[in-house]
């Protein structure tokens, strides 16, 4: 056993474990991935002030999100088919991280269900929607997740419209996977994941088969998601879905200052800053970049959480101490998964708590919540001089 010591050494064992259609997957962003790669060299541009003799003892990283308290203020991203990555894998990712007292949260395109999830664990976790054209679905999609004891409903803005990932398109992504020759091929060199995969049953979309009118099947599935995403969503309509969901609400998506204001005038609970870790618009500005200038406009208001290119402890720290009151981690999570299923989501939280920890203790911090832009080595340039 390799000693692992980083979200890099997780990766590394992920990409050797997993059919290359969802590593692919999970490591694209959309069209020439330049903001895809902006999310985490920008984080490189932060530097940290180094404080001495002041007593480090007695460290907390404790915090709540949204009034939920946490281990540490880094909750799980929704990311879809999950469940592709390791047999099972949102309920292994949620296990891991409600043992590790961080939220989990369920994407719409997940593979085990709301309800799969919820008998499978014990805490309430929180569910991401998309939101379809069929508003009936949306509807009972909703209901779903109140019945399950969601904590939170996640309302994701920014993929009305696919931003197009190129290799997802050349390697005919699916779940499950076409056997065609070269998906033979490659799952030839990843048997693991394939004995892995034969013993679940959760092979589909498990939040829509069986529950979208006209989905009986996977073959149409891919077709129906396509076409589903409803481009018309606006205020009038995430009002309508906050009115039926009546719980915690957060607004994901969120990467102008104006979206911002709006988003704390229409009283969510909390935002969250973030590009779709460079899925969606290529040349948007990587979401550290934004924070600031968003906390500063409407911190006061709402909580403001942020997510996209954070891969170590020293990056959530960074984002804390612009402002967030709460981080997300994607591909850091996936990675350890895909690595080592439930242990690999586990190994990625404490490698990353363990680097928060340390360094705050480096920059002669006690308290997570006492961070703030004083820790930090800002360019003058950093909001970036964009007209
Ligand atoms: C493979 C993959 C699938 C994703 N699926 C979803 C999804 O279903 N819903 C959603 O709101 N965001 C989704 N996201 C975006 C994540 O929630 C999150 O914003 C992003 O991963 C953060 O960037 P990071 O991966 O650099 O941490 C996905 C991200 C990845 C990498």
């Amino acid at each position: 056993m390799p000693v692992i010591t980083t979200i890099d050494d997780l990766k590394r064992i992920y990409r050797r474990r997993v059919p290359k259609m969802f590593y692919d997957y999970t490591e694209s962003g959309s069209y020439t991935e330049q903001t895809f790669r902006d999310n985490t060299t920008d984080f490189g541009q932060l530097r940290l002030r180094q404080k001495v003799a002041v007593d480090m003892s007695g460290r907390s990283t404790a915090a709540t999100m949204i009034g939920q308290p946490v281990t540490m203020p880094v909750a799980l991203a929704p990311v879809g088919l999950t469940g592709m990555q390791s047999a099972d894998g949102e309920i292994r990712a949620a296990r891991a991280a409600e043992k590790f007292g961080v939220p989990f949260t369920l994407s719409t395109m997940s593979i085990c269900s709301i309800e799969d999830v919820a008998q499978n664990t014990s805490r309430p976790f929180w569910f991401q929607l998309y939101v379809m054209k069929d508003e009936d679905f949306v509807d009972r999609i909703i209901d779903r997740a109140k019945a399950a004891n969601c904590s939170a409903l996640v309302l994701t803005l920014d993929l009305q419209i696919q931003g197009q990932r190129h290799k997802d398109l050349k390697n005919g992504l699916s779940a499950p996977p076409k056997l065609t020759l070269p998906v033979i091929l490659d799952l030839a060199t990843k048997w693991a994941w394939g004995l892995d995969m034969l013993g679940t049953k959760r092979r589909s979309f498990g939040n829509i088969v069986g529950h979208a009118k006209g989905v009986g099947d996977t073959s149409s599935l891919m077709s129906w998601t396509a076409e589903q995403f409803d481009q018309q969503l606006d205020w009038t309509k995430i009002s309508r879905i906050r009115d039926r969901w009546g719980g915690k609400f957060i607004l994901k998506g969120i990467l102008d200052v104006e979206d911002a204001r709006r988003a704390a005038d229409f009283g969510a609970d909390a935002i969250i800053v973030s590009n779709h870790g460079g899925r969606q618009l290529d040349g948007a500005l990587s979401a550290i970049r934004m924070l600031p200038r968003i906390v500063d406009a409407v911190g006061d208001r709402v909580e403001v959480h942020m997510d996209s290119g954070i891969r170590t402890g020293q990056d959530v720290l960074k984002a804390l101490a612009m402002g967030a009151k709460g981080t997300y981690i994607g591909r850091s999570f996936i990675y350890g998964l895909g690595a080592m299923g439930q242990a690999g989501v586990t190994k990625a939280l404490e490698i990353i708590h363990k680097e928060l920890d340390t360094t705050m203790a480096l920059c002669g911090e006690r308290d997570v919540l006492a961070l703030r832009r004083e820790n930090l080595l800002i360019p003058r340039d950093f909001s970036g001089n964009w007209a």
